[in-house]
């Protein structure tokens, strides 16, 4: 059977699993440590070491994908939305393969979760133009074509009165601003209603920890477009890295 790693760095924790890549199903446990204070490359780093000795798995040929909350193009950080500015124009990739002693792949977090919903998910099979969106401490998109990812798209910075709508619309607004499920959903209704705008897609999936209860909130969305829950949620950033670790 076709394995992989898959990593998943989080603004709270740092998730890890070994992926089945046929079935894109976890096939270990899932390991779940703290993300360290300030998030700071070096304690990422040792952190992440932690998660891979406690999955246990020591075949360094097994393809091993980090997924990331940032901007993430050829295997260099950009941005830093929610974590240290250490990130911004990071060689990430290079600095986790030098720490590791070994070859891995670094991925951002929403496009891994869209791969994982694509190739196993809510999104499987699907035609045109699926956005996953991830609602979390701020919002992540992937943008699928046919099956195949446009990576780095980054819906959450669209600009919503003068800053990023994740700030105004990400699931953590709603704990911040003490929003009840229909005032969270009519912020969602903003950005989702933009985004519908401008690129017509075919089919939304949100993802995050959120998409647990998407009874909650997806019947209040008034859209042309489908909208679903993703299938995966929590594994869904570990499965997509490992995925495309693989390819
Ligand atoms: C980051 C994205 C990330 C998203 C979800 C945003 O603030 O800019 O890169 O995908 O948060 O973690």
């Amino acid at each position: 059977m076709a394995k992989a790693i898959g990593v998943d760095i989080g603004g709270t924790g740092i998730k890890a699993g070994v992926v089945d890549l046929e079935h894109g199903t976890l096939e270990s446990d899932r390991i779940r440590i703290p993300t360290p204070k300030g998030a700071k490359p070096a304690d990422v780093l040792e952190t992440v070491k932690q998660v891979l000795s406690t999955l246990g798995v020591q075949d360094s040929r097994l393809p091993l994908g980090v997924a990331f909350p940032a901007i993430v193009k050829h295997g260099r950080t950009l941005s830093a939305a929610n974590i240290a500015k250490d990130w911004i124009d990071f060689e990430a990739e290079r600095f986790f393969e030098d720490g590791l002693g070994r070859q891995i792949t670094f991925v951002n977090d929403a496009d891994a979760a869209g791969v994982a919903e694509s190739r196993h998910g809510a999104a499987r099979d699907a035609r045109g133009l699926t956005i996953l969106a991830t609602l979390g401490t701020g919002i992540g998109s992937a943008f699928l074509y046919n099956g195949v990812l446009v990576p780095n798209t980054e819906l959450g910075h669209l600009d919503f009165r003068g800053e990023s709508i994740e700030k105004w619309a990400a699931y953590s607004a709603m704990e911040r601003d003490q929003l009840d499920w229909a005032e969270w959903s009519a912020r969602l209704q903003d950005f989702f209603s933009h985004v519908e705008f401008l690129f017509s897609p075919d089919l939304f999936v949100v993802g995050g920890g959120v998409s647990k209860h998407p009874e909650k909130f997806l019947p209040l969305l008034d859209l042309k477009t489908p909208i679903v829950a993703a299938v995966h949620r929590n594994s869904s950033g570990i499965i997509g890295a490992a995925s495309l670790a693989a390819d």
